[in-house]
């Protein structure tokens, strides 16, 4: 089978990675891809907001799977337009996409079907939204209803913090994302994310993982798209996990369904582990990413099948079989992150690290010119490690990155801090 992969992102290596394993494939394209996913398959150049292109691409090539990456395209409607043509996608439609693309959306579906989340008003004007807070006061935390690319939540210490927020929003800080505003109870707890694979009606829970969304060591400095991740993570225990796919996946795709938008691919659940259970924060609708990157070397199975399933509706067929060992990414990035990333410096001796036993790389923000890997983009390069713990694994993803010869580049050097106390503390 061939099968074409969208997105550019560490995420799509580590799908790539995933899939041209597979004795299914045959053929791998990605696009547009990475020089990391060229490893993989044959990335191609594709407008992808031109679903029309898409298309005929696939109709061309013969293109039996295709597996969307990144939630830009699933919001925009890209399977829905590639599933009318005719094609077998793997990603939801446009209007299940709105579990990630309207965090209004989801609070009202977690009010509906008795989901457990913060508790929570959505407003429309300034005037309104302030006056709630007022009512409500401090801490709180104020979103933008749309998709802002992780600078839509602002944690409000203080009531006026809070009432800047929403001035900020309003007056088109965050562009169309704000035109909307979700005011939400600070919720308490350890934070973890859980990721189930969905066909509509079944749910397959898969692996949980914890992000670091924080730029600096000790979780400091402005939010990023994540700075690295470990699997899994050790809040998530077996007990917990059934009570996750009970109180929250498999209500949400009940929800769905019967609001006639079935979901179909990843589910991506962001939770708060509180004292009073587990609570959902927001869902997105694709693998994480850095998430994916310790996911997918944690998956022993073939994903393909899996993936095939879920486009078919037939998921309850299929088990996964995941390894015990930890798995623990490290993001490069390029100085300036995320403000203004400085692009276009030579990285070195990636392969030296990619060389070292239990370690992979995954490609991100990188470019190849006729000579040099050089930085293309904010987030850079994903170094894993694998181990027994997370204390292994962490150690063995930092040889892999003192491998790496970047002088323009950093990485957080606490990645997986909440994991590695718990095991030292036994
Ligand atoms: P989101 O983009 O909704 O995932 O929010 C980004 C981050 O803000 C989350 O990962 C949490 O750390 C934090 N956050 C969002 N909503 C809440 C909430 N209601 N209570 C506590 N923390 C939250
Ligand atoms: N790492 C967070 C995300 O993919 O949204």
């Amino acid at each position: 089978m061939k099968i074409l992969l969208i997105g550019s992102g560490g995420r799509e290596h580590a799908l790539a990675w995933a899939i041209s394993a597979s004795p299914l494939c045959d053929r791998l394209f990605i696009a547009p891809g990475n020089p990391g996913t060229a490893q993989c398959g044959e990335n191609v150049v594709l407008d992808i907001a031109d679903h029309g292109a898409v298309a005929s691409f696939c109709k061309l090539q013969g293109i039996g799977l295709v597996v969307v990456g990144p939630e830009g395209p699933l919001v925009a409607g890209l399977a829905d337009d590639l599933v009318a043509a005719g094609l077998k996608v793997f990603g939801p439609s446009k209007a299940a996409a709105q579990l990630e693309g309207s965090k209004a959306f989801t609070k009202e579906l977690c009010a509906e079907f008795g989901i457990p989340t913060a508790g929570f008003g959505r407003f429309a004007d300034a005037a309104s939204a302030k006056a709630y807070v007022a009512s409500q006061g401090a801490p709180i935390v104020i979103k933008a209803d749309g998709l802002a690319a992780g600078k839509g939540v602002v944690m409000a210490e203080t009531l006026d913090e809070a009432n800047e927020a929403i001035e900020m929003m309003f007056s088109g800080g965050l562009g169309a994302a704000g035109a909307e505003v979700v005011i939400e109870e600070w919720m308490i707890g350890e934070e973890a994310s859980f990721f189930a694979l969905c066909d509509g009606t079944h749910a397959l829970p898969l692996a949980s993982a914890q992000d670091h969304k924080r730029v600096g060591d000790g979780d400091t400095g402005p939010n990023t798209g994540g700075m690295g991740a470990y699997s899994p993570a050790p809040v998530m225990t077996k007990a917990l996990e059934a009570q996750v796919m009970a109180e929250i996946i498999m209500p949400t795709l009940a929800g769905m369904t019967k609001r006639g938008s079935p979901f179909q691919g990843i589910l991506y659940a962001g939770l708060m582990i509180t004292a009073q259970g587990p609570k959902l924060i927001e869902y997105n609708v694709r693998f994480g990413d850095p998430e994916c990157e310790v996911l997918m070397p944690r998956l022993k199975s073939d994903i393909v099948p899996a993936l095939l399933a879920a486009c078919d509706g037939v998921l309850d067929n299929i088990t996964l079989r995941w390894s015990d060992e930890a798995a623990l990414t490290v993001v490069l990035a390029a100085r300036g992150y995320p403000a203004k990333p400085e692009t276009g410096s030579v990285i070195k001796d990636i392969d030296k690290a990619a060389a070292l036993d239990d370690v992979l790389v995954f490609h991100a923000g990188t470019k190849q010119t006729a000579t040099d890997i050089v930085a293309s983009g904010g987030r850079v390069l994903n170094v894993v490690g694998l181990g027994k713990t997370v204390s292994e694994a962490q150690a063995r993803a930092y040889r892999g990155v003192d491998a790496i010869d970047w002088p323009e580049g950093f990485c957080r050097r606490d990645i997986g801090w909440q994991a590695v106390k718990r095991e030292r503390e036994g």
